[in-house]
């Protein structure tokens, strides 16, 4: 067999999958594993790593069997990652000296406080594009630092070695070889600055990080090694973060082009082009990716907390649904709202607002309402919180979009995505492949190792499966209902107070 096949690993938050894909950018063979969520007190999460390792070997053995071919006739594979999960390990024995801190936990809160101090979360925002909190990796090495007993020390005569899980699997996968983690991964750190690309010394300074814990920075697309063992041989070719490579896997390629991911719950990321826009309305700043020496392009990215757990919780919580599918059928068996506004801040609100005291409101009710309004209003609250990000991206970038590239398992929902394109008046389109994470890392893979030539050919290869535009509503009525929704995320925020 002619090497035109791409593998990527796409290591997430509950499970390791690994796809290997032909040159049309079709998927030949799949194969996930999950691991253990360890939740050991309220608002930790942690991951062993050892076991992610070993989930992700398994997965790379079942998709090179499910696809029926040998890792010799991969001519590259790519990974992707969940983001900001910390992992710190001995350099030595490969062993790590504490779970990984989930991107979801959020011990670090009260540490976040503190380095804020009179400077504020902002702190460090000019640099890196973030605010100080609990979701980044910084405040995590910190805390594994302070807390775990020897881990200063070691550190810092260089016997251990941080990690975001890119890293991990780099290392792991060469035999210890590599130290090294990609732009968009090190872009969610709070410690890489985001116009040298390289980590900021002040901030590892004020954070009190030996820099010999980090990994070297290289771009998302070039190579880094050539594999061992499950993947013997195989050069490894492109690093991104998820949502970053299913940004590049939806083909964002230009300036104004935009992605949203809907999941338990939304990631949305705007490319803004060669010059990192500063966020004054709630989002945050990173790289979306960048290929070998060509320079960076960078992205907005609005995280939105609760979009598909609202479904879970209609079927789970409160049992109006046997499964998750009826929630479409449950939806369109009444015309509208019938007045009711949800606004899911089940954890609180993300972007735009960052409200962690936020709780969720169930506003307009009357007598009439019934369990088919509810199951509209939660899907009007996804798209609404839609609106919110796509309008301060709007505000920060001053970039318009043409449309909206959509993927992850909610957007299956059509009523979802009619309503989604009636809320923004915008055109919601769903490409062919929905595996767009695992698709763009190998994508950026194939692009390095030659099985596609250039973006265009990318392009080429881009179908469209489904797109949905505004049904043409008078503009006025949706404004209005907009501001309900609105109103009702004012009585949400700062519940807690
Ligand atoms: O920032 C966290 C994000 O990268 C996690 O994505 O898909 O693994 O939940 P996922």
């Amino acid at each position: 067999m002619t090497q035109r096949l791409v593998a990527a690993i796409d290591q997430g938050t509950t499970s390791t999958r690994c796809m290997v894909f032909d040159a049309s950018g079709s998927v030949l063979g799949a194969a996930r594993r999950e691991h253990r969520q360890i939740l050991p007190r309220p608002g930790s999460v942690e991951h062993d790593a050892a076991e992610i390792w070993a989930r992700a070997q398994e997965a790379v053995a079942g998709a090179l069997r499910a696809a029926g071919v040998r890792a010799a006739d991969l001519a590259a594979v790519g990974i992707t990652n969940q983001r900001e999960t910390t992992v710190v390990w001995d350099r030595a024995t490969g062993r790590p000296v504490h779970r990984a801190l989930v991107w979801q936990d959020t011990r670090t809160e009260s540490l976040c406080a503190e380095l804020a101090g009179g400077h504020g979360r902002d702190r460090f925002a000019a640099a890196t594009g973030l605010p100080l909190a609990s979701y980044f990796s910084g405040p995590k090495i910190r805390w594994l630092l302070d807390h775990v007993p020897g881990v200063r020390d070691r550190a810092e005569r260089g016997e251990l070695l941080f990690g975001t899980l890119d890293t991990w699997l780099l290392w792991n996968l060469t035999g210890g070889a590599l130290h090294v983690t990609d732009v968009t991964n090190a872009a969610r750190t709070l410690l890489m600055n985001l116009r040298t690309l390289d980590w900021d010394e002040e901030i590892l300074a004020a954070m009190e990080i030996p820099r010999s814990l980090l990994p070297e920075i290289r771009s998302s697309a070039e190579v880094y090694g050539r594999a061992r063992g499950v993947l013997e041989g195989v050069p490894i070719t492109a690093v991104l973060g998820d949502q970053h490579a299913a940004l590049f896997g939806q083909h964002c390629f230009a300036p104004g082009d935009a992605k949203a991911t809907y999941g338990t719950g939304a990631f949305l990321l705007l490319n803004t082009g060669r010059e990192p826009v500063p966020s004054r309305h709630g989002l945050l700043t990173t790289v979306g990716f960048r290929l070998g020496g060509e320079p960076p392009v960078y992205a907005l990215e609005g995280s939105i907390a609760n979009t598909g757990s609202l479904t879970r919780w209609m079927r789970d919580g409160l049992g109006l649904i046997g499964d998750a599918d009826e929630i479409e059928a449950l939806a369109a068996s009444v015309p509208d709202n019938g007045g009711l506004y949800l606004v899911p801040a089940f954890s609180g609100l993300f972007a735009p607002h960052w409200s962690p005291d936020a709780r969720g409101v169930l506003a307009g009710l009357t007598g009439f309402a019934g369990r088919g309004h509810l199951a509209r209003a939660a899907l009007e609250a996804t798209a609404y919180q839609t609106r919110e990000v796509l309008d301060a991206m709007a505000l920060d970038s001053g970039l318009r979009l043409d449309s909206l590239r959509v993927d992850g398992g909610m957007t299956a929902n059509g009523l979802l995505m009619q309503t989604l394109a009636d809320v923004l008046d915008l055109e919601v389109v769903r490409p062919s492949v929905i595996e767009t994470t695992c698709l763009g890392a190998a994508s950026a893979a194939g692009l390095v190792a030659g099985v596609w030539p250039d973006l265009d050919a990318l392009r080429a290869r881009w179908r469209r499966d489904a797109a949905w535009t505004p049904s043409g509503a008078d503009g006025g009525f949706r404004d209005r209902k907009y501001r309900k929704y609105r109103k009702a995320v004012e009585l949400a925020k700062g519940w807690l107070d």
